[in-house]
């Protein structure tokens, strides 16, 4: 049985998950309407696997025999004006979700829980790539700069990312 302390962690970590989801479609959204149906693709698998992260928890906590209890999702804002400022903000927001991840392994460590600390292991590594993925895509753009033909070929390469579902633990 899963201990209520780490239980009302996870769930608050379920919630930041979905509101990931949503942080990306909203930003989706943003290169919908510039027409870059790369970028489109790379936030739509961003948000299947923000999806999948939150699902995984969801059923973790059900396996442990704990109860999933969901809130409110915030309204996702993004904050950027430019392909460089939103990056900015999704590497920003990832560096947030690691924080999270680092808060529910602490209170998995505090009461002892090590068969919830090595699931969460799997989360941690995921961060890791999804920064570095994010970060390298960053540099990218601030290369790219305002060569708006470059822009279209990276645009073209984002169209290739798909979406595998993770196995998660
Ligand atoms: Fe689920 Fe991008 O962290």
């Amino acid at each position: 049985m899963i201990d209520k302390k780490l239980e009302n962690a996870f769930n608050d970590q379920i919630n930041k998950e979905f509101y990931s989801a949503y942080l990306y479609l909203a930003m989706k959204t943003y290169f919908e309407e510039l027409n870059l149906k790369g970028f489109v693709n790379w936030f739509d698998v961003q948000v299947q696997e923000e999806q999948a992260h939150g699902m995984g928890m969801y059923d973790y906590v059900h396996e442990r025999g704990g109860v999933v209890e969901l809130g409110a999702i915030d309204k996702p804002v993004v904050e950027g004006k430019t392909p460089v400022e939103v990056f900015e903000q999704v590497l920003h927001h990832e560096e947030f979700v690691t924080s999270r991840i680092n808060a529910l392994m602490d209170v998995a460590e505090e009461v002892k829980d090590r068969a919830a600390l090595s699931f969460l292991n799997w989360y941690l590594k995921e961060q890791v790539e999804e920064e570095s993925n994010v970060g390298g895509l960053l540099q990218t753009l601030k290369l790219i700069g305002d060569d708006k033909k470059a822009l279209l070929i990276l645009d073209k390469d984002l169209s290739t990312r798909v979406f595998n579902p993770p196995v998660i633990g």
